[in-house]
């Protein structure tokens, strides 16, 4: 079937050097951690693959690997530094060109951002300048350049013995090459340091080996940081100069990224971040070099990626995060099916922040990440009447996936709308993209025709004798836990719930009971309108369990607002407009406090579970009833019920 005219531009074929994509949607590269303890391919990272070309994409570049064992900071990081990972770099390159899509390795080398832990060495980078955070890297002699330009030509040729059908070299990110193209970075004296030509010298001296290494015909794609947001960093003109000097030797496409640690927010860019943020430099790359442009960074729907391409501004758009969470995007887009695409909404929960604590990655949105081969939703044989007690997102994801599997399923929401807390996980600033995820949930369990949903309606032990299911899904998820401390029944205190709706007036001085990421976010709220705000916590930093560059930002946001944070710090006592604290051992007075905000975390509304112990009926907790957590718990625990009921 020809694709939806709707995206002509990006279903329209293209030409890599010697290489023809059936469309422009690439999967750029994304470390997924589930290689082996010494880099070889698995089975699970091959289905992993597989499904995202089974999607229609047009190239998947396979995640970084790397070239040297020293270049290296992650357990499970694929690797092409030794010719025994060839057999299994085979495999998985013959199963994504199977499955039809054109597959490329990146290669590179993660310079100063290398752990010892890992590599049992410290690091090394062009000078020795530790990275945010890093250990302190040694300086690279210029013979020690020569033996890793090699490696990379030994990868190079690796790559392409194993079949691939083309080759990413990594010199965005802040990782080595990036480090040496960065005056921030390299602040080497010799040829390999100074102008932009000495600092862009390993970056042309690796293209042009590994060109003479793997001959005329495979493609060679080069990943920059065209930009790196920072002062004294990479500017938009020095990466035009280093783009035309890559280009002249032997690149055959250029995927245009920008950051780099210290910006570590715009190399994959939380939501907070506006869409398409790269896309800028991807038009003036354009302007500047004769091969294809890919234009990378929070592009997530195909309408935002065929107007990038049909406007010139890029040939090719890489589309990472969104592919993870939904690996049918692009046959979904062919077809016109956009509302059945499962959204990134850019929370970096799943993909980046369980990477980051060096964890296989996974999506808040997609629960088969990872376990594309044993977490199928698939027909019954036994239809059974399911009661789905809780319309947040535990409860819809495990309607839609019983109902798909033929299961006749009752949801009832006590709330006039669906949604639960997710609903309000929409409301702060920056996060309105969560109400796609919800908008999605809402269309799939609209779709199914097995789903019946009462709302309101409260399930109770009557809602249960009266629609007598065979079994039960507790999805109610969690309360709001109310602090004790003297006067809080005899005061006005509003809950962090009530601000985000507007269902309260809140005064001019707020004081925010909870620093968690509720409390934070309220506070950004509420900044928004000019409220002075104080929040108080008993921890010893705000948001601790955020995602950390969503929280980076958060925090930026709430400082550049003046609001206040007092760590270590609880009430004790609330009396009119004074609220007294106890904060590191001390009891201190604040005066003038007009409304108080409790935020201190939930609790999670298992009261029903409770009443059906010993009711003889299969009863299913998920979500936030059964253990306090995140969308991500939800959505995975409705998922994984829905397959098994
Ligand atoms: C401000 C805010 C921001 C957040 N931001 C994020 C974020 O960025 N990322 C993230 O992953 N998570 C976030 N969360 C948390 C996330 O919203 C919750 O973890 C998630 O909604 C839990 O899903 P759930 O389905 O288990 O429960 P809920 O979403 O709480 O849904 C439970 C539903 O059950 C209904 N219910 C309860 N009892 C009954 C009954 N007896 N009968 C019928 N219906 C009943 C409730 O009305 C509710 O609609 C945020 C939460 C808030 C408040
Ligand atoms: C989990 C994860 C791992 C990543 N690993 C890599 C990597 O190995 N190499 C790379 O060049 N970029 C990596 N990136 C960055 C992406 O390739 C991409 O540039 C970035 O996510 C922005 O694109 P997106 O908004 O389409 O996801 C990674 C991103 C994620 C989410
Ligand atoms: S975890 Fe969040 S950011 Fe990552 S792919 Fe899933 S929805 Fe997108």
């Amino acid at each position: 079937m020809p694709p939806t005219p709707m995206f002509d531009l990006l279903f329209t074929p293209i030409f890599i050097g010697t290489m023809e994509l059936k469309n422009r949607i690439v999967m750029p590269a994304m470390h997924t951690g589930f290689a082996t303890a010494a880099g070889a391919v698995t089975q699970r990272l091959i289905d992993y693959y597989v499904q995202r070309a089974d999607g229609e994409v047009g190239l998947i570049v396979v995640e970084l690997s790397y070239v040297d064992p020293l270049g290296n900071n992650d357990q499970h990081r694929l690797a092409v530094h030794e010719d025994r990972l060839i057999p299994g770099l085979r495999r998985l390159a013959a199963a994504v060109q199977a499955a039809g899509a054109k597959v490329a390795l990146q290669i590179g080398h993660v310079g100063r951002r290398a752990r010892s832990a890992v590599t049992g060495f410290p690091p090394v980078a062009p000078s020795p300048i530790p990275c945010l955070g890093g250990e302190v890297p040694r300086e690279l002699s210029v013979e020690e350049i020569a033996v890793l330009v090699d490696a990379f030509a030994q990868a190079a040729r690796r790559a392409q013995e194993s079949g691939f059908d083309a080759l990413e070299l990594h010199m965005a990110h802040g990782y080595l090459v990036h480090q040496f193209l960065s005056p921030y970075s390299n602040k080497r004296s010799d040829k390999y340091g100074g102008d932009v030509t000495g600092r862009a010298r390993f970056a042309v001296e690796i293209v042009r080996r590994v060109r003479k290494n793997v001959g005329p015909r495979l493609p060679i794609l080069c990943k920059i940081s065209a930009d790196e947001y920072i002062n004294g960093g990479i500017t938009l003109a020095q990466s035009q100069t280093v783009a035309l000097m890559l280009e002249e030797a032997g690149m055959d496409a250029i995927t245009v990224s920008g950051g780099m640690l210290e910006s570590a927010h715009m190399i994959t860019q939380p939501m907070a971040v506006a869409r398409g943020c790269h896309v800028h430099l991807a038009e003036a790359m354009k302007q500047t070099v004769t091969v294809p442009v890919i234009a990378v960074g929070r592009i997530n729907t195909p309408v935002l990626a065929e107007e990038i391409v049909r406007e010139g501004k890029s040939d090719l758009v890489a589309m990472g995060r969104a592919l993870i969470a939904d690996p049918g995007l692009p046959r979904k887009a062919a077809e016109g099916k956009l509302g059945d695409i499962c959204p990134c909404v850019g929370c970096n929960q799943g993909c980046l922040g369980r990477g980051h604590r060096h964890l296989d990655i996974s999506c808040l949105a997609n629960p088969r990440v990872g376990r594309e081969k044993y977490l199928k939703i698939e027909r019954t044989d036994s239809t059974r009447k399911v009661l789905v007690a809780g319309g947040g997102p535990a409860g819809l994801e495990a309607a839609w996936v019983a109902a798909a599997r033929g299961h006749e399923v009752i949801l009832c929401e006590q709330a006039e709308t669906l949604g639960g807390r997710l609903a309000l996980a929409a409301l702060p600033p920056c996060k309105e993209e969560m109400g796609n995820l919800i908008t999605y949930l809402l269309r799939q369990v609209g779709k199914q025709q097995g789903v019946t949903v009462r709302a309101p309606e409260t399930v109770t032990l009557e809602t249960i004798q009266r629609i007598r299911p065979d079994v039960i899904i507790l999805a109610t998820g969690a309360k709001l836990r109310r602090p004790r401390f003297k006067g809080i029944e005899d005061n006005a205190v509003a809950t962090a719930e009530e601000v985000l709706r507007c269902q309260v007036r809140v005064g001019q001085r707020v004081l925010i009971s909870g620093g968690g990421m509720v409390g934070c976010e309220t506070a950004d709220f509420l900044a928004q309108t000019g409220k002075e705000i104080v929040i108080l916590t008993r921890q010893e930093g705000l948001a601790p369990n955020m995602e950390p560059r969503s929280r980076n930002l958060l925090i930026e946001r709430l400082l550049g607002a003046d609001v206040q944070f007092l760590t270590h710090a609880h009430i004790t006592e609330l009396a009119d407009r004074e609220v007294i604290i106890e904060r590191g051992g001390l009891e201190e007075r604040l005066i003038g406090i007009d409304t108080v905000v409790l935020a201190a975390g939930y609790v999670p509304d298992n009261g029903l579970s409770r009443m059906l112990d010993g009711i003889g009926l299969k009863v299913h907790c998920i979500g936030d009833c059964r253990k306090r957590g995140t969308a991500l718990e939800a959505i995975h625990d409705g998922f994984v019920v829905g397959c098994l009921v």
